[in-house]
């Protein structure tokens, strides 16, 4: 029995060189057991012949949206009806921009729209169009709109360059569907919280305190433990992202209001994965009227917020607990001493001030320590980083669980 066996995958394929890898796609599809029908794109067709396709796949090719042959056996509502999932690989920069905008000019467009099936893309290109802004733009919405995004991984290109941007290797891309149709398979049935974002520590009704934590991370940590089968209560600080699809979220402005939020939900969580970037202190007092500019100098007392890991950390029942160690020098040190006294399970080290790092990147490095041993994740990106995280926390929270009750 194969780990996609019965399920019906439309497989759509888009004009760029990875195109190739598509007929080694629709034959590791089949030998997971699923029904596989497969849509090329017009410019797909100039890439890899659809008969390759139809021989692999063992059923004809679709490439066109009102092909009256085609639509008298089964139209293209239907077909989107008859698809337990709907993968787009390779798919191009152009395409993910047509499916962001929610484009339906032909038939794989057409049908992105129409199914209700889970929708899956492994992006293919240039390592410079995936970095482009225009690009992480539509990822965003599109992620947003719950499509997921397998890969791409980094390597060499077709172009000649190096870097992310090639398509996942088509093993990858079924573990990652599979993934999909059984959701419940990695962290199903945890409980987990995670806080993200900065804080704001109002000093009077227009000012504050605050800082430059962007909440990608959090809501990309949010994010995996979700679309792995988990409940996760996310806590957030403001930040300017779209909902990252997850159980209950709680938003809130200040590290009070963060403490409060965790504390009144912490009970029953398994995981606690504090990824907000809070802040360490708040003014003493907050003015009720905003503060005018009559002298030259202004005092502004400072008071300690209580942290909220260290608190959940020492609760009796308290959860498994990561910890996020934002540094800029003596990275690996400065995270030990956090594990330590804070009595986490695992630290994430993270270099800020390394370039493609830390709180406004798109992409991270991450160094995880344990009480034995460190594990490094990336450099990658933010939601690649996330779902090997999540992996990461999942299993060390099994063998932590199986070590206390042998
Ligand atoms: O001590 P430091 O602030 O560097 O520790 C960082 C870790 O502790 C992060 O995981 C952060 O979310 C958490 N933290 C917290 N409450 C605070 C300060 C930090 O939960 N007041």
């Amino acid at each position: 029995m194969g780990e996609l066996n019965g399920k019906h995958v439309i497989l759509g394929i888009t004009g760029g060189i990875a195109a190739y890898k598509a007929a080694e796609l629709a034959r590791r599809l089949k030998d997971a057991g699923a029904a596989v029908r497969v849509v090329m794109t017009a410019s797909a067709v100039e890439f890899v012949s659809p008969l390759t396709l139809q021989a692999v796949s063992g059923q004809p090719v679709r490439t066109r949206l009102l092909d009256s042959e085609a639509e008298s056996g089964m139209d293209h509502i239907e077909f989107a009806r008859w698809a337990d999932l709907v993968v787009v690989a390779p798919a191009t920069a152009n395409f993910l921009a047509r499916l962001a905008g929610g484009f339906a000019d032909d038939l794989l467009s057409t049908l992105c729209l129409a199914t209700e099936a889970p929708l899956a893309v492994a992006p293919a290109m240039n390592r410079v169009m995936w970095s482009k802004a225009a690009t992480r733009r539509n990822l965003v919405v599109l992620r947003a709109d719950g499509v997921r995004v397998i890969g791409p991984d980094e390597g060499s290109q077709a172009c000649g360059e190096t870097g992310p941007g090639r398509m996942s290797e088509p093993a990858d891309i079924v573990a990652a569907l599979a993934g999909i149709l059984s959701p419940r398979s990695a962290a199903g049935g945890l409980k987990v919280m995670v806080t993200a974002g900065p804080t704001f520590e109002a000093i009077d009704p227009v000012r504050g305190i605050t800082n430059h934590s962007s909440g990608k991370m959090g809501y990309a940590v949010a994010r995996a433990f979700a679309e792995a089968g988990a409940r996760v209560t996310l806590v957030s600080g403001p930040v300017h992202l779209p909902p990252p699809g997850v159980e209950r979220q709680i938003d809130v402005r200040s590290a009070q209001e963060m403490y409060d939020a965790v504390h009144a939900a912490i009970a029953g969580q398994h995981v606690f994965v504090a990824v907000a970037a809070v802040a360490d202190y708040r003014p003493e007092s907050q003015e009720s009227h905003k503060i005018k500019k009559n002298e030259d100098t202004v005092t502004l007392t400072l008071v300690r917020n209580p942290d909220i890991l260290a608190s959940v950390a020492a609760l009796r029942d308290a959860p498994f607990c990561v910890g996020f160690a934002a540094e800029t020098r003596d990275v690996e040190t400065y995270a030990r001493g956090k594990l330590e006294a804070k009595k986490l399970d695992l630290v994430c080290a993270n270099d800020v001030s390394a370039p493609g790092s830390g709180f406004n990147s798109d992409t991270n490095t991450l160094l995880v320590i344990g009480r034995d041993d460190s594990v490094r994740i990336g450099p990658a990106d933010k939601e690649e980083v996330a779902r090997i995280l999540c992996q990461l926390i999942t299993k060390r929270y099994e063998q932590k669980n199986r070590a206390q009750d042998p």
